[in-house]
């Protein structure tokens, strides 16, 4: 059951705290005070796959490493220092634990806990209900969310991805866990609206109301490129393509139901460009294209859950931690030797895909509309040092944005 906190932890209908013109401004880089490990002084800890810093032969890094020091060219060193990684990644969670006291509690669940444990937990609530599922090709998170709610014997699971084959394999990898579950699927292309209408239009000829859509779907730090109506990719396939696949389908959602936006704590890598989204005057920075992309996904579930309130609609973001999929396909070899030399936790798909079903089923949450799930699977509080993913005025501002964007408007 969820305790009460002590942080600023925003109800569905309150106004949140502004962020300050210098946070509007620009990027601000996170003002971590603890001190951080040189790479190779970590070790591994008894899980699999994951290491802890060695607080005992650790010498304290200064915060002011720059990314060349870390050998990534100087242009990226806003963006790209150590400490920014360690917060993207989620090794930095010991600053972040400072940034309040006490959170919520709202479950039992925590960093270990996999889908299949979340879904088992909640199967009373999981049974029966119609789920929309983004992103669910075989290896993704949204794959394992689908195996482990299909195991509980959901009403429709609709899966949608790129790749009609792909999506056949995840299929076919369900059915054969789990015989007798109603699958449908659907492929589209969230870098062009088109397509994305086009299966809004398949998933409502389905004629049936849908309790849990999970935006799943994503890329990141891909060359530059454009969608087809011309917006940089990152922040056309993660949040204008779910931007409308999302609005068109609402009318199709049940009084009750709950979307939930995955994002990841590479929000903090950058803050939301407003006047060159596309990067068409300034210099491509995938990190940075990518981070604008995934604060999108937390001002659009905030401002889901405050426009949605009324229909008793509710909207989720979670962090799922850092898992190895397909997601990294386009890191280069300069980032895997960076990345090599940061201590960091791991986590198994199933266990990166536990938040999306803790999310999208636990009833003890219904009340905390628009919060943030961390990886550890606890509500948490936007630190305030990221001021451009929190906020009714950037929400607002994002809002219409995105429907100039996709030329509609949605007014609830
Ligand atoms: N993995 C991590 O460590 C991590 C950490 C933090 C946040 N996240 C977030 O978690 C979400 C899922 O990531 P993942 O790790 O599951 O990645 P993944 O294995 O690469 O899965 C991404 C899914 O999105 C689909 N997709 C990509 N571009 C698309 C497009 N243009 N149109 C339609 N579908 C598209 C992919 O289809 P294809 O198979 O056809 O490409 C795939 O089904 C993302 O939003 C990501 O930002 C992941």
């Amino acid at each position: 059951m969820p305790l009460a906190d002590t942080c600023e932890v925003h109800p569905r209908t309150r106004k949140r705290k502004r962020a300050s013109a210098e946070e509007q401004a620009g990027f601000r880089p996170p003002e971590f005070t603890s001190t951080l490990h040189p790479r190779g002084q970590y070790r591994q800890s008894p899980r699999s796959r994951s290491f802890s810093l060695d607080h005992e032969q650790a010498e304290p890094v200064k915060r002011s490493m720059s990314a060349e020091a870390d050998g990534l060219g100087y242009e990226r060193t806003v963006l790209l220092s150590q400490t920014e990684l360690l917060g993207f990644l989620g090794v930095a969670k010991m600053d972040q634990a400072n940034i309040c006291n006490s959170f919520s509690i709202m479950s039992a669940f925590k960093f270990e806990n996999t889908a299949d444990d979340v879904a088992a937990a909640l199967s009373e609530h999981i049974k029966g209900k119609n789920v929309v599922i983004t992103g669910a090709s075989p290896g993704s998170l949204a794959f394992e969310a689908a195996k482990s709610i299909a195991a509980r014997k959901p009403g429709l699971l609709v899966l949608t991805a790129r790749s009609e084959a792909l999506l056949q394999q995840t299929r076919d990898a369900i059915l054969t866990e789990t015989a007798d579950i109603n699958i449908k699927l659907v492929a589209y292309d969230l870098s062009k609206q088109e397509t994305i209408r086009k299966a809004v239009s398949q998933v409502k000829a389905l004629n049936v109301k849908f309790d849990v859509l999970i935006n799943s779907a994503g890329v990141m730090a891909p060359p530059y490129a454009l969608t087809a109506e011309g917006i940089e990719s990152q922040f056309g396939i993660n949040h204008i393509g779910p931007f409308l696949f999302t609005n068109l389908l609402i009318p199709q959602l049940n009084e009750s139901a709950t979307i939930v936006n995955v994002t990841s704590r590479g929000y903090q890598l950058g803050n939301i460009q407003w006047d060159d989204l596309s990067f068409k005057a300034t210099p491509y920075n995938k990190w940075h294209a990518y981070a604008q992309s995934k604060a999108a996904n937390i001002l659009f579930s905030n401002a889901l859950a405050r426009v949605l309130a009324d229909r008793h609609i509710t909207s989720y973001s979670v962090h799922p931690g850092t898992i190895f999929t397909n997601l990294a396909r386009h890191l280069t070899q300069e980032d895997y030797d960076m990345l090599a030399g940061i201590p960091m936790e791991y986590k198994t798909a199933q266990q990166g895909a536990a938040n999306m079903v803790i999310a999208a089923f636990d009833p003890s949450i219904k009340d905390r509309s628009g919060a943030h799930i961390d990886d550890d699977n606890q509500i948490k509080p936007i630190p305030e040092q990221f001021g451009y993913a929190t906020g009714v005025e950037n929400e607002e501002r994002l809002w219409a944005l995105s429907e100039e964007l996709v030329k509609e408007k949605f007014v609830y």
